[in-house]
């Protein structure tokens, strides 16, 4: 059944009649698994989160994976699937996605529920659509449609999809340095960025690390009437926007002591480089809404998203919110606040840094503590391995265009840990656009790019194989 090492095993008329007729079918079922609302952070959702991986399980097995496995864990469990046919003929290609998914607040937003899947023009709307089930669910039609046309994949492939990556992928973090032998392969293809355009694809090199934490002001030991202590005790909400107000200066700079020591500055090569991105403060603005850019001055919109570390307040909260009044001073106020990272900072250092620095400029009328919730360091990808050209081929014949290459903001936090268990480079190869609304309501996955994504993973084997 085999064809010869790098050979297409599929005669391409033959393969493009089976994406064509399937197609629709493949929309339905990527809509079925999407209709299971598994959201990794809510526990009651635990139950929906299994069913997710009960269902990705079943299909693997269904298109002719081999070894699929849900792995149990501590947390959601991990699917694995494999086809190794091609043993040590050609290379293995380690294909990582999620299959849960963000909350859906503020659900009010939502044009369509976010569980009921709607294609609305060339778009298909429901919360996990291009984060991360649309874009996992690519590389598994791309192997039914080699596997049904042809019988044997151009490649090894082995799939590791976990259920917690929106949640701090604790479980697959610990499951890597005991599966390095399982896992094994040459390369690790990760599809979950967007590209610039739906012509315009992205390789991306780096990605942000993350440090992510709550601040939380304690001021009276109860809440208390405001008029009765109004103005002789200090309002810890008050406390914690005077506090949060100073964590950056006028220059849009973070001022936590020594939080930039380990930055490198950007060097000409790399500045170059990312001017050269056509992304700027006018498609910022649009995509964003803002009315007018912010940020740290002296570098570039692609800087400062890509290549400069930043505090962002996610959340504040304390006191009284709901509707009406209520006057009163609260007890506690709290903020949940995360940090962006680039290489070499260290992300467990983060917490403590904040933490000291707050302390140090606190009142005495109030006392403030630090809980990190998570952390993990930014990646750098090498450039210059093949595999990259592999994927650069891969994307130009499926759309048409020669990729970009460009450094990214979001953070991945396990792919710096398969990049050193494995010791493998990570192939950074997104199929969402920068609209899909990530997190937001009214995610979307462009569904060019979903038929497109199909015919670059297949491109992508072939490419690896030759
Ligand atoms: N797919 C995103 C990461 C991403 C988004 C990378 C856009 C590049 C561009 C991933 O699912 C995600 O949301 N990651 C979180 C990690 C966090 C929960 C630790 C993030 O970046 O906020
Ligand atoms: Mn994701
Ligand atoms: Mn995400």
């Amino acid at each position: 059944m085999l064809s010869g090492p790098g050979g297409i095993p599929a005669l391409r008329s033959e393969l493009d009649t089976y994406l064509q007729t399937a197609r629709a079918r493949q929309l339905d079922e990527l809509c079925d698994w999407l209709r299971i609302p598994s959201v990794s952070t809510l526990s009651q959702h635990k139950p929906d989160v299994e069913r997710a991986a009960d269902w990705l399980a079943r299909k693997m097995t269904a298109i002719g994976l081999e070894n699929v496995e849900s792995i149990e864990t501590t947390g959601p469990p991990i699917v694995y699937g494999d086809w190794l046919h091609r043993g040590t003929d050609a290379p293995t290609l380690l294909i990582y996605g999620h299959y849960d998914v963000q909350p859906v607040d503020p659900l009010e937003l939502w044009i369509s529920p976010p569980f009921e899947p709607t294609v609305r023009g060339d778009d298909l709307f429901a919360r996990g659509a291009s984060d991360d089930k649309g874009q996992i669910f690519v590389h598994i039609a791309a192997v039914e449609a080699l596997l049904a046309t042809a019988g044997a994949l151009p490649v090894n492939v082995k799939f590791v999809v976990e259920g917690e990556e929106e949640d701090g992928s604790q479980a697959l973090m610990a499951y890597m340095p005991t599966a390095t032998a399982r896992l094994a392969a040459d390369v690790c293809l990760i599809s979950d960025t967007h590209m610039l355009a739906p012509d315009q694809p992205l390789i991306i090199y780096g990605l942000r690390g993350v440090w992510a934490g709550d601040i939380t002001v304690r001021g009276p030991s109860q809440d208390l009437h405001s008029g009765m202590y109004g103005g002789a005790v200090h309002n810890p909400n008050q406390a914690l926007c005077e506090l949060l107000a100073r964590l950056h200066d006028e220059t849009g700079r973070v001022t936590v002591p020594n939080f930039y020591d380990e930055v490198q500055p950007l060097n000409d090569r790399e500045r170059t480089a990312l001017a050269r991105v056509p992304y700027g403060e006018e498609k910022l603005l649009e995509e964003s809404g803002a009315p007018a850019a912010w940020g740290e001055r002296g570098f570039s919109v692609t800087e400062r998203i890509g290549a400069r570390p930043t505090l962002e307040i996610n959340g504040i909260w304390g006191g009284f919110i709901g509707d009406g009044f209520k006057t009163v001073i609260p007890a506690q106020a709290h903020a949940k606040v995360s940090c962006r990272l680039v290489p070499h900072q260290q992300s467990a250092a983060i917490g403590p840094m904040i933490e000291r620095y707050l302390q140090q400029i606190a009142p005495p009328t109030v006392q403030v503590t630090v809980h990190t919730r998570q952390h993990a360091p930014a990646i750098v990808v090498p450039l210059d391995v093949p595999e990259i050209q592999a994927a650069a081929r891969a994307y130009a014949r499926a759309f048409g265009a020669q990729p970009v290459f460009s450094r990214e903001g979001g953070s991945i936090p396990v792919a710096t840990v398969v990049q050193d268990a494995l010791g493998i480079p990570i192939l950074f190869m997104g199929f969402g656009l920068p609209d899909d609304n990530l997190h937001a309501p009214n995610e979307k996955l462009h569904l060019p790019n979903f038929y497109r994504g199909i015919q670059a993973g297949i491109a992508l084997m072939e490419e690896l194989a030759s």
